[in-house]
């Protein structure tokens, strides 16, 4: 096996292509990269050049054509079916720019229907303090805001209390000082879960509150480095 690197998260010459043909286009052509844990991970790049796709590879959605992606020691690229549903189940929240919570589940119950994946589940009860939605917990998704949504649908993410967050644009649907709650409850939730983070963003600002950067353009990373300073979330401004 060829020699892995040290991180948490270890990905090396992943590459993926989509069609047959004249249709093929290779949209990652080469990625490595090293994710240590507890890291917030952001990852930038326009529209189209393969965020999603990473993102849906790393959390076992999405066939990688070749190269390994390996968690905790384990490359995820080898699992068979069994073993990768216990990976999701065990190790992955997800948290997506849509909030999908179940319409008819209060905001207590679409968390704690998730709670039943996992061995180790946080306590309910702190998470919902925790996140703002103590008052908030009888209602229904429809019965409260955006921001509130998000915030369920981050619970809902972390109950299982995952050692891997992954999060495709989590603010692109929310407004200016929305977006900045959850920015901050997202930092809040790094440093009290220790949960490391892989935020898909087009907001350049989330940059400064990341420890770690990166930015795909053409397939392959075109920057990876690490922040020395971080900027709280409560101090951005875009
Ligand atoms: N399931 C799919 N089948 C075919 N092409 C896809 C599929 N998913 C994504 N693509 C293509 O791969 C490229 C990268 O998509 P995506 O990962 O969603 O980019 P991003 O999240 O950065 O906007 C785009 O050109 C997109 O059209
Ligand atoms: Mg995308």
């Amino acid at each position: 096996m060829a020699t892995q690197g040290q991180g948490f998260l270890s990905i090396s010459n992943l590459t993926k292509s989509y069609g047959a043909g004249e249709a093929r286009t290779q949209v990652l052509k080469g990625i490595s990269t090293e994710v240590d844990k507890g890291e917030i991970c952001v990852l930038f790049g326009p529209s189209g050049s393969g965020k999603s796709t990473f993102l849906n590879m790393v959390g076992g959605l999405e066939p990688a054509d070749s190269g390994s992606i390996c968690v905790d020691g384990v490359d995820i690229t080898k699992l068979n079916d069994h073993d990768m549903v216990e990976y999701r189940r065990r190790e992955l929240g997800f948290i997506f720019q849509f909030y999908n919570l179940v319409p008819d589940l209060t905001v207590r119950e679409n968390i704690e229907v998730c709670q039943y994946l996992s061995r180790d589940p946080l306590p309910i009860d702190d998470l919902l303090h925790s996140l703002g939605l103590w008052e908030h917990r009888g209602k229904f998704p429809n019965q409260v805001s955006g921001g509130q949504q998000q915030r369920c649908a981050i619970g809902r993410a972390l109950v299982k209390n995952p050692s891997l967050l992954l999060c495709d644009e989590p603010t692109g649907a929310l407004d200016y000082h929305t977006s900045k709650e959850i920015l901050e409850l997202m930092e809040r939730v790094n440093r009290e879960y220790g949960s490391t983070m892989i935020i898909v963003t087009h907001n350049d600002a989330i940059r400064r509150m990341s420890h770690h950067v990166l930015r795909l353009r053409d397939g392959m990373l075109s920057e990876d480095f690490r922040n020395e300073h971080l900027m709280p979330a409560s101090e951005l401004t875009w």
